[in-house]
């Protein structure tokens, strides 16, 4: 049993800190990049408030593929350069998206989400992967989740 949990009253930096190290502890040694996925989306979504969907997309055939996420079903395959994730992996950029409405080609998986943040996994000089969150909230994410969630991709790379 793992007993990661956040505690009332933490900052959003606290949260991401104890996120980076829980993300750490929990692939450490595991070898299986589709366990580690599904594990590190069950804590986003433990750590990080007021989401709707907190999960991966997978570089797969040059295009992305649904991976481990927790969440509504959502859309499986996007192609690069479309919508937020397509975007993030087409550019390898960090996306931070305050207005789902206002961004050109956005692909709505939930009718819910609000606002979202995406963060490119870079392995080798590649992207791998994306990790989307989406939030029910405008304006939910801001440069700290963007930081926290940077840092989370660059230390769980070589694990997924
Ligand atoms: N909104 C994303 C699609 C994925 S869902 O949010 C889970 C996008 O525009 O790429």
């Amino acid at each position: 049993m793992f007993t990661f949990a956040p505690t009332d009253g933490q900052s959003r930096a606290e949260l991401h800190a104890d996120l980076l190290e829980a993300a750490k502890a929990i692939t450490d040694g595991e070898p299986d990049g589709i366990a580690n996925m599904a594990n590190l989306a069950a804590l986003i979504w433990q750590y990080l408030p007021d989401l709707n969907w907190a999960g991966f997309y997978r570089m797969v055939g040059g295009e992305l593929v649904l991976g481990p996420f927790v969440g509504k079903p959502a859309c499986i395959r996007i192609a690069l350069g479309s919508g937020v994730c397509g975007t993030a992996a087409a550019t390898a950029t960090t996306q931070l998206v305050p207005d789902v409405h206002a961004f050109p080609g956005h692909i709505a998986c939930d009718a819910a989400s609000r606002s979202e943040l995406v963060v490119p996994v870079i392995r080798d000089g590649a992207v791998i992967a994306v990790i989307d969150l989406d939030s029910p909230s405008s304006a939910r994410f801001d440069e700290d989740d963007a930081c926290g969630i940077e840092a989370l991709a660059a230390a769980i790379a070589t694990r997924i």
